[in-house]
């Protein structure tokens, strides 16, 4: 299974606190079945500000580990971008790192705040696919007003936005607002990838499975695997090349 949303790089966000941790982490994601991860560390503006730079450095030294203990994860890096006006500058500085490609487009993982969905979304969306990037909006099931009123997505949804879910919030660990948010989401065709979002292994390991045998049980066995294969490994391809 392909996983695009994760934190396991080594000290640079609230993901793993140093190389050990990151390790422990891409252990418990082979042993659950994840054979291919972009590890995406937070930029998000006053509280982890990484680049393309500082994330790959830290890339490369996870890397390196993997070889050096023989832990079988293929990886490539990428970011989850939190809302905000700067991506405009980030963008043309090129300091953002993609998630990959959608027909043609390069594909951003783009973070909401928790709360509410901000005044200007529609329009930063908007000025994202005039620069043919797409973006792929992280866990809408957490955002309280989308939990509020699920339909609080489909604007984005008819702009052209992907959604993603968190698997474990499918399987019912992120509450059951959370849960039946995610239910409707993917009753309603609106889900394009389920993803760990793995911070840690005591209470956010990097596992899709539960999440996916979840979605099975409200779309059907051969859409779940497409959450987690097909979907995400089309999005990610060029980090893998001939590794896939
Ligand atoms: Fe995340």
């Amino acid at each position: 299974m392909f996983d695009l949303h994760c934190h396991f790089l080594p000290g640079i966000d609230d993901g793993a606190k140093d190389i050990s941790e990151s390790l422990d982490l891409a252990c418990y994601a082979v042993k659950s079945g994840i054979t291919h991860a972009i590890l995406t560390p937070h930029i998000h503006q006053g509280r982890f500000h990484n680049d393309r730079l500082s994330i790959y450095e830290s890339f490369k030294v996870f890397q390196q580990a993997l070889l050096d203990n023989q832990i079988p994860l293929k990886v490539g890096f990428a970011a989850e971008v939190r809302i905000d006006h700067e991506i405009i500058d980030w963008v043309e500085q090129g300091i953002i790192p993609f998630l990959g490609r959608k027909q043609e487009q390069d594909v951003m993982l783009l973070e909401l705040p928790h709360s509410h969905i901000p005044a200007g979304t529609e329009n930063m969306v908007k000025w994202l696919l005039s620069k043919n990037i797409v973006p792929i909006i992280a866990h809408p099931e957490r955002n309280k007003e989308i939990m509020k009123e699920p339909r609080k997505i489909l604007p984005l949804y008819n702009l052209g936005c992907l959604f993603q879910l968190t698997a474990g919030a499918v399987a019912g660990n992120f509450g059951d607002v959370s849960r039946s948010t995610a239910e409707d989401l993917l009753k309603n065709g609106l889900v394009h990838i389920l993803a760990s979002d793995a911070h840690n292994l005591k209470h956010r390991p990097p596992e899709l499975e539960p999440g996916r045998i979840a979605a099975e049980k409200i779309i059907g066995e051969s859409a779940s695997w497409d959450l987690v294969i097909s979907n995400p490994r089309t999005i990610a391809e060029q980090h893998f090349n001939d590794r896939l």
